[in-house]
């Protein structure tokens, strides 16, 4: 008999706590992993929601065993297996049964398969989830991109699991086909220049400042209980704290330092960049984990250069430093911010989804990796200002730039003096020195491309497009 509400193919870390977390609503979950002995595994460590798991040896068992219409979450590793899921399934549903891609699909994907599925009777759902195992279990962000009509049906399940905030639910429907799996890979993008500016900071802190990881793990606490609060800046200050078992040395001094990524990052910036809207902090976060992992070539590269001569080190009181630090974060964080969310306004009138702001900042208040306080802000502004341009010039986030901006030029200029790579901060700060200079310099630019190709410049004193007296 087919007693299950829902689905979940895919028992690796996330599907699996997944499907914990709807049988924890009161849900009860068919499940099925593609190695069979993973799904008797799942199914035995259910414990007391075990009767509210059933756990199917084969795809047709599966789908037999969930109520129509279904709901079917696929969480499997995104690209090609997604599409073999999606093959292997097509036979077995029925019309009106939902597919949802809860991995993190780049959300052209997502379009590719919704208009794969159009005609067939099916509905898709792209839908990002975010806040890694712990998220996933116990209540994560969630994004929902797919027709209105199939979000209706899977709205009480989804918000049941999802986390929340002050009592209202981190999960909604932000628009058609790619919008959540887009707004998904823009969170990501966004996380990586957090996590970046962070390192970044922490940096300074241990190669300009000479503070062992203790030291530098109390100044992260202490600003989490400022207007840093969030769930990366918590995390930080914990990882710093940890001793490895075999060495006795803080963990953090023996691991190695080159970062992964699985492609969210990059995708956000090949995005932008199509877009035409620059995500400066952004594609520096993504740059930096890249050179991060040529290790060799920057082994090589210290052997030939060596490292600068420290320049200023120990002139200004460490606390006055550390109180820059701080505040340069905020700064950088309002900018990679701005840049997220004007990367996915640009996004939104291109692919006409009317992504709506207010909401994605509400839905990131909690759950997700990027959760903090200063995200229940950026909701508050844009319900307030909900077409402005860019998050910088709402009046609240104007007022904290003017407040921390003078932290972010020191500590870039003590950082690019004393030859310690900030390169997030330092592209935010560019960003920021370029978007409020009225009179920028690319009056040069054109005037170099109308020497060489003749392609023509506007004049401030006169409508039209013009060319200049070059000469030859
Ligand atoms: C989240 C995370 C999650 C995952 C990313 C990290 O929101 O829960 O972003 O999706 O940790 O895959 O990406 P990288 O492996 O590229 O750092």
């Amino acid at each position: 008999m087919a007693e299950a509400e829902i689905g979940v193919i895919g028992l690796g870390v996330m599907g699996a706590n997944l499907a914990l977390n709807i049988a924890d609503n009161g849900y009860h979950v068919a499940v099925y992993n593609r190695t069979a002995s993973r799904t008797q595994e799942f199914a035995a460590g259910a414990g007391a929601l075990a009767d509210r798991v059933t756990a199917c040896a084969t795809l047709e068992e599966f789908v037999g065993a969930i109520r129509p219409p279904r709901p079917v979450i696929i969480m499997v590793k995104a690209g090609e297996p997604v599409d073999q899921q999606i093959a292997a399934l097509r036979p077995l549903l029925q019309a009106n049964d939902i597919i949802i891609d809860a991995g993190n699909a780049n959300f052209r994907d997502t379009m590719r398969r919704f208009t794969d599925l159009e005609g067939s009777g099916l509905t898709f759902i792209g839908m990002g989830v975010s806040g890694g195992e712990e998220g996933a279990r116990h209540g994560p962000s969630i994004m929902v991109g797919g027709a209105e009509a199939a979000w209706k049906r899977v709205e009480p399940v989804l918000t049941a699991i999802s986390a929340k905030f002050e009592g209202e639910a981190c999960a909604a429907w932000l628009g058609e086909n790619g919008a959540g799996h887009f707004v998904k890979t823009i969170h990501n993008g966004i996380e990586y220049a957090d996590m970046q500016m962070i390192a970044e900071v922490y940096g300074v802190m241990r190669d300009h400042l000479n503070m062992d990881a203790a030291s530098i793990a109390a100044v992260f606490s202490a600003w989490s209980s400022g207007p840093l609060d969030s769930y990366l800046i918590d995390i930080t200050a914990d990882v710093l704290r940890v001793d490895d078992a075999a060495t006795g040395r803080p963990i953090v001094d023996i691991i190695v330092d080159a970062a992964g990524q699985k492609g969210t990052g990059r995708w956000s910036v090949i995005e932008s960049q199509m877009m035409g809207v620059p995500a400066t902090a952004i594609e520096a976060a993504v740059a930096a984990r890249s050179l991060s992992a040529m290790r060799g070539q920057r082994a090589a590269a210290q052997a030939l250069f060596g490292l600068p001569e420290p320049n200023g080190n120990g002139q200004r009181d460490r606390q006055v430093v550390l109180d820059d630090l701080e505040k340069a974060l905020l700064a950088g964080k309002v900018a990679a911010y701005a840049q997220g969310f004007a990367v996915m306004a640009a996004a939104s009138q291109e692919f006409d989804w009317h992504l709506p702001m207010a909401t994605i900042a509400r839905i990131w208040r909690a759950g997700c990796i990027i959760r903090s306080r200063f995200l229940d802000e950026i909701a508050t502004a844009f319900s307030q200002n909900p077409d402005v341009a860019n998050l910088a010039l709402t009046p609240v986030f104007a007022q904290m730039l003017k407040d921390t901006d003078a932290s972010l030029r020191r500590v870039v200029a003590e950082a690019a003096m004393n030859g310690l790579p900030v390169p997030a901060l330092a592209s935010a700060l560019g960003y920021f020195d370029t978007y409020r200079r009225q009179r920028g310099t690319a009056n040069l630019i054109q005037a170099q491309r109308d020497f060489f190709g003749a392609h023509g410049f506007a004049r401030l004193d006169a409508e039209g497009e013009h060319h200049g007296p070059w000469g030859g």
